[in-house]
């Protein structure tokens, strides 16, 4: 997570929405089974999308996001019955629908067994990992290694297809590297092997996260199969969301770093589409979320664990703050996660009153500066 650069604010100020609802904007369904009403999904992101995030995302959207997916879980770690790959795995399902629950591993016998416990537990699809980029995966022939073993990949997917009654969809990358763009020929095996669903993150496993996604690839790729095509790359603003659904041949949008930076990104999209005044978070809207978030962790982790996570969104949430730094700062410093809130309080208090700078000058209480663990499992962090 640390390692993952922050989606760049776009710089394209024109997205010539028409004034008024946008009624262009459609939902679709995925194998004619799971009805997707908003085309805008929040990406898989490892060690950020677990179930809290997800709800709190949800929670400030007012529900308007169209697919939640999980961060990726190993098809390894969940048929050992590892408690933290089953914890992944878990979802509130009066609040996460439809969910999709995303499983990597190169292992055909683990894949369709874990698929097995995905839609056991109510999941609304199985997306299939093939584009996590981190040598621990690769390295086992997972994530993105899947797209240089085609056909593999396809008897994977087929089997997969043939052991669950819910839609099963993949996510690729645009290929291996540059002299590999091949997510053309890997969309149509998967689509041939059953695959109900294509999602395209523009750029290739050696790019990572550099360089500009391409949505080129989303669209060369939707050209091709005849199943729902989700671009994803880059978005960083609502309009920009709206603009990428233009994509010829595009059923959806997914929305991953811009989510953490802005957790209102979809109820913002929903305004746009309804032809309502975009809602723009005040401090007290931050305040409310975080406090949100805390519960939401509460209710299923030990106490020690919810610093670090409040920490992660906080960084992403106050970057251009003046005197964001400062938070930062206080607010890691802190030993409980109350201590932490306290700071976070006080700053969007003083924000409001004008009283920033006097925030700013105060001594911070005295505490040892406490390293919180960061989930060092991510797709990211495992990237050496
Ligand atoms: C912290 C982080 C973790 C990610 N983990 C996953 C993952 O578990 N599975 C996956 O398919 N993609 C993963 N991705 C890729 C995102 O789903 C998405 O395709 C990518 O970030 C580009 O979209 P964005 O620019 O909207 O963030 C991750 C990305 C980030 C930033």
């Amino acid at each position: 997570m640390s390692n993952a650069p922050d989606v760049v604010p776009s710089h394209r100020p024109e997205h010539n929405l028409p004034p008024g609802p946008q009624s262009w904007v459609r939902g679709f369904t995925i194998g004619g089974k799971v009805a997707i009403e908003r085309p805008f999904i929040l990406a898989p992101m490892s060690g950020v999308t677990d179930s809290p995030f997800r709800r709190m995302v949800q929670w400030a959207g007012h529900g308007s996001v169209g697919l939640l997916v999980t961060e990726f879980i190993s098809v390894e770690g969940m048929t050992r019955k590892n408690v933290k790959s089953l914890f992944r795995m878990a979802f509130d399902p009066n609040e996460e629908q439809p969910l999709s629950v995303q499983i990597f591993g190169a292992d055909i016998d683990r894949m369709v067994n874990a698929a097995r416990l995905v839609a056991g537990a109510g999941a609304a699809t199985v997306d299939i990992n093939c584009g996590c980029p981190a040598p621990k995966v690769v390295k086992r022939g997972g994530g993105a290694e899947l797209m240089r073993q085609e056909d593999h990949l396809a008897r994977l997917v087929e089997s997969t297809v043939k052991a669950v009654d819910v839609p099963v969809t993949v996510k690729i990358r645009s290929g291996w590297n540059s002299d590999s763009l091949n997510a053309v020929e890997i969309a149509k095996k998967v689509v041939d092997a059953g695959a109900q669903m294509v999602t395209v993150h523009g750029r290739t496993r050696v790019q990572l996260y550099t360089g500009v996604a391409d949505w080129g690839v989303v669209e060369a790729v939707a050209a091709a199969v005849n199943v729902p095509v989700v671009g994803s790359g880059d978005v960083s603003t609502a309009e920009e969301a709206l603009w990428r659904l233009r994509t010829p041949g595009v059923a959806g949008v997914m929305i991953g770093r811009a989510a953490i930076m802005n957790p209102w990104i979809f109820g913002q999209i929903d305004d746009l589409v309804a032809g309502r005044p975009v809602h723009q978070p005040s401090n007290a809207d931050r305040m409310a979320l975080l406090e949100r978030f805390r519960d939401l962790m509460a209710e299923k982790m030990p106490e020690h664990a919810i610093p670090g996570r409040i920490k992660q969104l906080l960084a992403r949430m106050t970057k251009g703050f003046h005197h964001g730094a400062l938070l930062r700062e206080r607010a890691m410093r802190a030993r409980t996660t109350a201590e932490m809130f306290a700071w976070i309080g006080s700053f969007f208090a003083a924000d409001d009153a004008g009283e920033l700078e006097r925030w700013a000058g105060r001594e911070p209480q005295a505490a040892e500066v406490q390293a919180t663990a960061e989930d060092t499992d991510s797709c990211l962090t495992a990237i050496g």
